[in-house]
């Protein structure tokens, strides 16, 4: 069996791909500290409750489990807190990814995932391949160019090989309902609506009107979850067979505005939520799509779910059983 060490697997992205894992011939051990991240998303092998700064505990788990690779998703995400909070992003998106480096260094394991984003683009070019100039705006996305560099570094040293994801927007919920962003108080566009959706009289803020863009608003890539983590399967092949490090942007090459989005969200909803109208958040850029045509040429990658009214479906769903569970057994299932 292989084995595979997932930082951040309790998180979002990261328990769907854990999801995916388990129908494979792999063992998973995730690495989280919930700090955003939950007990219950860990549907598939073993949590160890942790912080990626604590280097006695990442070498006890390597040498026990004798890694083949890590997928390293463990970050702090929401770009506004890095616009605000720079200090807490870099020392934790990139120090502490650092820290898990030589861990990783030290235990002789060689093979990396990293979870990058669309964020390291810049604000100039709309349509993105992964060879576009690379010119962050904010402090999350110069985070992850810097772990990319470090990266790239170690691998023209021959001391670890790398797939970077540069993932666009991720949304949606697993098909069959068993798991979905868990998050109550997630900066994504789709928690903002589904909670303007629920209280009836709070509105959804559109952040800048005024873009370069058909209707003035943000247009963004939107790619479901499902279709993410089966990237990060093929990913992991591609690395255990031995190929050289590279790295793929991982989007379905069109995009939504902020309007449109809000739009679907209030037809699968059926729910006409009130929306506001506010100035440009800090930090944003006006459209940006991925050019996906390398990830599906060298990894196979042919995503199954490229539907947002279906992918907006099945995170409503989601949401609706949450809320459920959560007026039942409380915040968290774990006693
Ligand atoms: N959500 C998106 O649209 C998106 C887009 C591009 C890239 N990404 C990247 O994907 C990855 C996963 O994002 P997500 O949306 O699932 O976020 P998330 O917040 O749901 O998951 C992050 C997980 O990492 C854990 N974590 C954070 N810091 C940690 C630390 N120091 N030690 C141990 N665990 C720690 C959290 O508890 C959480 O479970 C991140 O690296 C993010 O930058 C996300």
């Amino acid at each position: 069996m292989i084995k595979v060490l997932v930082t951040g697997g309790a998180g979002y992205i990261g328990s769907h791909v854990v999801k995916r894992l388990a129908g494979e011939r792999y063992h998973v051990v995730v690495y989280d500290n919930l700090s955003t991240g939950f007990r219950e998303n860990v549907t598939y092998g073993r949590l160890v409750v942790g912080d990626l700064n604590d280097r006695a505990l990442l070498n006890r788990v390597m040498k026990r489990y004798k890694f083949d690779a890590v997928m390293h998703f463990a970050a702090s995400i929401a770009v506004s807190e890095s616009v605000e909070n720079p200090l807490q992003n870099y020392l934790n998106n990139v120090a502490n990814t650092m820290n898990l480096l030589g861990a990783m260094n030290d235990n002789g394991i060689n093979k990396i995932i990293f979870s990058s984003t669309a964020a390291v683009y810049g604000a100039d070019n709309p349509h993105v391949n992964e060879d576009s100039p690379l010119a962050p705006i904010n402090p999350y996305g110069q985070s992850k160019l810097m772990v990319e560099k470090i990266l790239g570094d170690l691998s023209k040293a021959g001391q670890m090989n790398h797939v970077i994801l540069r993932y666009f927007n991720a949304i949606g919920a697993a098909a069959d309902g068993t798991l979905g962003d868990r998050k109550e108080k997630g900066t994504h566009i789709l928690g903002c609506c589904f909670r303007a959706a629920r209280s009836g009289d709070k509105p959804f803020s559109v952040m800048g009107t005024d873009y370069n863009t058909p209707d003035g608003t943000c247009v963004r890539d939107y790619i479901n979850v499902e279709d993410i983590a089966e990237a990060h399967v093929l990913a992991l092949c591609y690395l255990l067979n031995n190929n050289p490090s590279d790295v793929f942007n991982c989007g379905y090459g069109h995009g939504y505005s902020v309007l449109e989005f809000v739009d679907t969200v209030k037809k699968i909803t059926g729910v006409d939520f009130s929306v506001a109208y506010a100035d440009r958040r800090p930090g944003d850029i006006p459209e940006l799509t991925a050019d996906s045509s390398k990830i599906r040429a060298k990894l196979g990658w042919n995503p199954r779910y490229d539907n947002l009214e279906d992918t907006i479906h099945s995170a409503w769903e989601w949401e609706r059983k949450k809320h459920y569970e959560r007026s039942f057994y409380g915040y968290s299932q774990t006693v």
